[in-house]
């Protein structure tokens, strides 16, 4: 293979095998999933004590639980008795307490182990160290972040940090109340794509014209391929013409209480490496948690939140979230359809970034950097 001599205008990408090779997946799953804020689970899914859900978290299951109390608690989801998986179910709830299907070590909702068989006959052991192994949580807009590493990072800098640093200020997410919103809509989708391709698309606009009709029909600058979601601060407009964030421009529902003037008729999104994409329109928030669960298969989850008035009227919602489920599939096509190429002797040395995707050269120099590999 000849190696094209580089031009200013074009920067490379990743080699082709960092999207194919279980090793690779192997090192992001320990240094950047195991190792950040990982958003988990939506807080409002968990709404009764007792209520869990498990999620897999780079190479370990994660149980998060509604507490007694009210509150939120992550575990691994294993049995501290021969290491049994506890929890088998993706969700459900329980009355007080889970009990591991093996031989019945049962914990409570704040992982204290609370009976065994034959534990009273034992009364050299102490419970309080067979607890469940706990994991870090942190909640904000609404979901549970949690994090495996023994010392995370500091959740302002590495999750709230990167809202403000898109968005230039501190207040400006905050403002869609997104907390507070409720679920009008989620989208599972199951993308046969590794999920770097998958964070490389979405902070791209190159790609807009070609595929995404409906959104540039409603963003007019998109069709530029203008990368407008990485100019700090700015919002792209909705077009002349265009009264809300539908498939077909028709007017949404009324603004968000705290999205002031100067945020209305604009679509601001950020990404929250390594998982989290978060759009804001001013009727409503899509959020978008990824789940990475091999080199080339990427879940993604996807929420359309609305402020609680809108979804418990019954409103017909189908065109507000037809948007951008549309843009989501065909995404994540482009994504499916990229995905084998990267085995290919063709992409052995990557591809390239033209000028308005310059800055997903950022994206992997913090991935190499999180890997501990120097620059490709
Ligand atoms: S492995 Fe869980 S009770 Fe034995
Ligand atoms: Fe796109």
């Amino acid at each position: 293979m000849t190696t094209t001599p580089p031009s200013p205008s074009l920067v490379p990408t990743l080699p082709g095998r960092y999207y194919t090779d279980p090793e690779v997946f192997r090192q992001e799953q320990r240094h950047v999933f195991e190792a950040l804020w990982f958003c988990a689970v939506r807080g409002a899914d968990l709404e009764r004590p007792g209520a869990f859900r498990t999620v897999q978290v780079g190479r370990e299951s994660v149980i998060v639980t509604r507490t007694r109390t009210g509150g939120l608690r992550a575990f691994l989801n294993i049995c501290r008795h021969r290491g049994a998986r506890l929890c088998l179910e993706e969700s459900g709830e329980v009355r007080r307490t889970l009990q591991c299907p093996y031989h019945a070590w049962t914990y409570d909702l704040d992982g204290r182990l609370v009976a065994a068989p034959n534990l009273t006959k034992m009364p050299d052991v102490d419970r309080s160290a067979y607890g469940l192994v706990e994991v870090a949580l942190r909640e904000w807009l609404g979901y549970a972040w949690v994090c495996l590493a023994e010392e995370p990072p500091c959740f302002e800098e590495t999750v709230r940090g990167a809202a403000v640093e898109r968005l230039g200020d501190p207040a400006a997410v905050e403002r869609y109340g997104t907390e507070g919103l409720a679920l009008g809509r989620r989208v599972r989708y199951d993308v046969r794509a590794n999920w770097k391709l998958i964070v490389e698309n979405f902070m791209e606009c190159y790609h807009c014209a070609t595929i995404h009709p409906e959104l540039t029909d409603v963003l007019p600058e998109f069709a530029d391929g203008y990368a407008a979601q990485y100019y700090v601060g700015h919002g792209a407009e909705f077009g002349d013409g265009v009264q809300g964030f539908t498939v077909d421009g028709s007017e949404g529902f009324g603004r968000l209480p705290e999205v002031p003037d100067g945020q209305d008729r604009r679509y601001y999104a950020v990404t929250v490496r390594p998982t989290v994409f978060v759009n804001l329109v001013p009727d409503h928030v899509i959020l978008h948690r990824m789940f990475p669960l091999a080199e080339d298969r990427t879940v993604v989850e996807c929420d359309w939140l609305y402020a609680p008035e809108v979804v418990a009227s019954g409103a017909d919602l189908s065109k507000s979230v037809e948007l951008f489920h549309r843009v989501n599939t065909q995404d994540f096509a482009a994504c499916e359809r990229t995905q084998p190429a990267m085995a290919s002797r063709a992409y052995r040395a990557g591809g390239v970034l033209v000028p308005t995707e310059h800055h997903i050269g950022g994206f992997h120099a913090w991935l190499l950097g999180r890997l501990g590999e120097p620059p490709a």
